[in-house]
């Protein structure tokens, strides 16, 4: 009985030590953030090791950009590439003039001459500026000495957040909308902050009693 639990443990822990060598194989992606128009550097992690026999860089899952040999010969797979896709020896791939399409999961490919390959994923996301945020006034009620009002805060971009202040005070209202109720506060100063990973613009409104708004981008009264 013993001996055939030991058995079964040792089926585990081989399964086991299969699966941890075949996920060192892998290492985890790492993240990098491009400005449209601007350039990125993408730089593995990994250690390129003295018996690498060559290096395969692949985007979009499938397409192939470029392979480097260990006698330093570097091949590009497309031509139309090589113009915005600059190989460094430090095993750095340099993206100029970037566009938004570029955006992907960058794969390096380390081949080693055992046959056996390590693998490096490397997310690139491309973001334009974000522009100034536009804000406006929606829903305007006044009555009873109440002053109510939805702020809404718009910028274009990908991935844009919005963060808002009162005055100094930052609110914990984080969309694009941010309701407002006034009574007895004689002047306020509103400031809608638009960020995404690579920029951030702000835009301001003044409240002033009994229930004006001005701002410094365009206004819309309903
Ligand atoms: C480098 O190695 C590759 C593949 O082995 C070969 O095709 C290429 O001709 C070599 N280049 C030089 C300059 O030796
Ligand atoms: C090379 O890349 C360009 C631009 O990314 C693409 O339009 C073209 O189809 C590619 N050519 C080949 C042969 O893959
Ligand atoms: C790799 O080389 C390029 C060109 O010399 C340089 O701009 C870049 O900073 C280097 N990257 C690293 C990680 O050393
Ligand atoms: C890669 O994929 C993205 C998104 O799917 C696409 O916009 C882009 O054109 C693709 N690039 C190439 C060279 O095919
Ligand atoms: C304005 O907001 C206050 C506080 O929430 C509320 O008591 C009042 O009824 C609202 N007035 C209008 C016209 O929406
Ligand atoms: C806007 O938000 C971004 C991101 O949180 C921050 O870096 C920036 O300093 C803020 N700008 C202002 C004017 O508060």
């Amino acid at each position: 009985m013993a001996s055939r639990t030991m058995f079964l443990l040792d089926i585990v822990l081989v399964i086991m030590s299969v699966l941890t060598a075949f996920e060192a194989k892998e290492v985890q992606r790492k993240e990098v953030n491009g400005i449209v128009h601007g350039n990125v550097f993408l730089t593995p992690n990994t250690h390129v090791p003295e018996d690498c026999r060559k290096i395969e860089w692949s985007f979009n899952d499938t397409l192939r950009i470029l392979t480097t040999e260990n006698n330093g010969t570097v091949e590009y797979h497309n031509q139309s590439l090589k113009k915005r896709f600059i190989y460094h020896k430090n095993n750095t791939l340099e993206i100029i003039m970037l566009q938004e399409s570029d955006a992907s999961t960058y794969r390096v490919d380390i081949k080693l001459t055992s046959g056996a390959v390590e693998r490096e994923n490397i997310q690139l996301d491309v973001y334009d500026h974000v522009s100034k945020p536009k804000l406006t006034l929606l829903d305007k009620k006044e009555e009873g000495g109440w002053c109510n009002v939805t702020l809404h805060c718009v910028a274009s971009g990908k991935g844009v957040i919005y963060q808002w202040w009162k005055d100094d005070d930052p609110l914990y209202e984080m969309g694009s909308n941010l309701m407002v109720t006034l009574h007895s506060e004689k002047k306020a100063l509103y400031k809608c902050n638009a960020s995404n990973p690579v920029s951030s613009e702000t835009s301001t409104m003044h409240y002033e009693k009994p229930c004006t708004f001005e701002g410094n981008t365009q206004t819309a009264f309903l």
